[in-house]
Formats: structure tokens, sequence, C-alpha cells
């Protein structure tokens, strides 16, 4: 079971924090240096649209396939529990979630309401939060690879 529900696991993950490094580190200083703002805000939001879809499928992944984890590995209290790395995983993946979906309900929805409507004063600063918060999952997500897959050998 848990090797079914691993190999899930991990490539959820991979999906969700491997986009997000090729977002932030790869597309966006070359789209930023090449782009007029009424040429990238509309490409973001096509790639965001895209995007997205995948972040909530690995959202649901991890969510479930973590949960189906927990109680096979002893469950989350107790002498025979999970240890701590997966205590702090639950807790930053749900704050990752969180993040996220506040990202698609409100910056995002500005954004594409806003190119739209060729809005490109609040679009940009709709891609601007969303490029914080996009930064701030991204590192949140690397350190939860650290500690997720170290943490039973501590
Ligand atoms: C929020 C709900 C989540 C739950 C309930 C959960 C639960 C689990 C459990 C039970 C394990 C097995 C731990 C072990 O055998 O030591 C695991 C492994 C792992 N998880 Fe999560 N997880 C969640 C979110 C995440 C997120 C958001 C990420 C990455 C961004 C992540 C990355 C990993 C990695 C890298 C492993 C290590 C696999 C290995 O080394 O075999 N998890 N998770």
């Amino acid at each position: 079971m848990i090797s079914i529900a691993i190999p899930l696991h991990l490539l959820a993950a991979v999906i969700w924090v491997g986009g997000m490094f090729f977002a932030y580190l790869i597309l966006r200083p070359v789209v930023g240096s090449s782009l007029k703002p009424e040429q990238s805000l509309p490409l973001w939001t096509a790639i965001f649209e895209r995007f997205f879809k995948w972040v909530w499928l690995s959202l649901i992944t991890l969510l479930v396939t973590g949960g189906w984890m927990i109680p096979a590995l002893g469950g989350m209290g107790g002498i025979n529990g999970v240890g701590i790395h997966v205590h702090i995983m639950l807790l930053l993946g749900i704050f990752m979630m969180l993040i996220f979906m506040h990202v698609f309900f409100n910056p995002y929805k500005k954004l594409k309401n806003s190119v739209l409507y060729q809005d490109w004063i609040t679009a940009g600063e709709s891609l601007a939060k969303i490029r914080k918060l996009v930064l701030l999952n991204l590192i949140i997500g690397l350190v939860v690879i650290v500690i997720a897959s170290s943490g039973r050998y501590w």
C-alpha cells in the first residue's frame, strides 16, 4: 500500500514544487526581460490557467496519499506513531495549500479579470502579489521536501 502511496505522493510534490521552481527562477526573468506588460500579463494568465490545474491535482493527491499513509504508519500520536517530520510536513503542507487557495481565489482571479478588461495596472499589481506568494510557497515546499525525505533517518 505504501509502495503505491509514496510514489504518488512524491510525483505530486515534484510537479507542484518543480513547477514553481521553473516558473519563478527560469520563466519569470526571461518573460520579464523580453516582453511588454500587455504581452506578459496575458501570457502569465494562460500559464497559471494550465499550471494551477496541476496544482489542484497535486494538492488533492498529497492530502489523500498523506492521509492514507498516516494510519498505516501507526497514526499521528503515541510511541508507535509517525515521526515529528510528518507532523511538520502536515502543518507546512496545509499552510502551502492555504497560500495556494488564497492565490487562486484572490490575486489570480483579479489578474484574469483585469487582463480581460486590459487594465494593465491592476493586472500588474495582482501578478506582483502572486509572485511574492509563489516565492513563499516555493521556499516552504523545498523545506518540506528536505524535512520529509530526511525525517525517517533523524
Ligand atoms: C499536507 C498533507 C501531507 C501529509 C498528511 C503527508 C504525509 C506523509 C507521510 C505519512 C509520509 C511518509 C513518511 C515516512 O515514511 O517517513 C510522507 C512522505 C513524504 N512527503 Fe508528505 N505529506 C503531506 C504533504 C506533503 C507536501 C506538501 C510535500 C512536499 C512539498 C510532501 C513531501 C513528502 C516527501 C518528499 C516525503 C518523503 C518520501 C520518502 O522519503 O520516502 N508531503 N508524507
